[in-house]
């Protein structure tokens, strides 16, 4: 079982997961550690769907396949990316996709492919859990707590799972069709989504799951004032 340190050390983002399913009451222990993530007057701002219907998931994606197909970029709530991208952020970025598609032999300018592993996303890289978390429209409008609260429940489902050897991707091309997922999934229309994680047994052949983007060292991410 890893520390929590290891947990936080070694989970990364996977995109390809295997057959396995996760079974019922470990997947409800990981949602239930990570309702005590802590929340700004214990306001506890989720509201998650769980979804591990075959069906649910496939007409989820469907729809928002369809959507990209038909040329529109998004159809969203919440607009989770910078609108105006600034250095050192938008370096990072672009480091961080160009080391994937290198990984994965993709050229810079085929735009098949790399819209294809796009939606892989929507096909939630072959997992067949993914947690779906919204919130109160109520609660973001002209605040941002809500957010802060349902990251931090995000890193708590992604580490809760490490423990169970389970990985994850988190997912913000959701909240960029959340509207449509929403409609998908029947959700209240006072919610919006945030985003979502997939879950999964990852594919330990799979060429993808072996990238790891360097992350910013200790001495540039933090200022110490001693
Ligand atoms: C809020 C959020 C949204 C993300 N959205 C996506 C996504 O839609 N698709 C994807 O493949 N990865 C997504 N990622 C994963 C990031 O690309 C990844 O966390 C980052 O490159 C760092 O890599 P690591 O998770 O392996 O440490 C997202 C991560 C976060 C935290």
């Amino acid at each position: 079982m890893p520390t929590v340190l290891e947990a936080l050390k070694n989970r990364s983002s996977k995109r390809a997961y295997t057959d396995k399913k996760i079974p019922k009451d470990i997947l409800e222990k990981i949602l239930d550690a990570a309702g005590m993530t802590p929340s700004g007057a214990n306001m506890q701002p989720w509201v998650t769907y769980a979804v591990t219907n075959e069906e649910t998931l496939k007409k989820v994606g469907d729809a928002v396949i369809a959507k990209m197909d038909e040329g529109i970029m998004n159809d969203q709530d919440v607009q989770y990316y910078p609108v105006k991208w600034t250095n050192p952020y938008k370096k990072r970025r672009i480091v961080t996709g160009a080391g994937l598609y290198k990984l994965m032999e993709v050229d810079r300018k085929d735009n098949e492919t790399r819209t294809q592993m796009w939606k892989d996303n929507f096909r939630w890289f072959g997992a067949s859990t993914v947690i779906f978390v919204f919130t109160s429209k109520a609660n973001i409008e002209g605040a941002s707590g809500a957010f802060i609260d349902c990251g931090a429940y995000m890193q708590s489902i992604m580490l809760a799972a490490q423990e169970f050897g389970i990985d994850s991707c988190p997912q913000g091309s959701t909240t960029e069709f959340g509207r449509v997922i929403s409609k998908e999934l029947g959700v209240s229309e006072d919610l919006a989504l945030l985003y979502s994680v997939v879950l999964g047994y990852s594919d330990e052949e799979s060429k993808i799951n072996g990238y790891q983007p360097d992350k910013v060292n200790l001495k540039e991410a933090v200022t110490f004032i001693d």
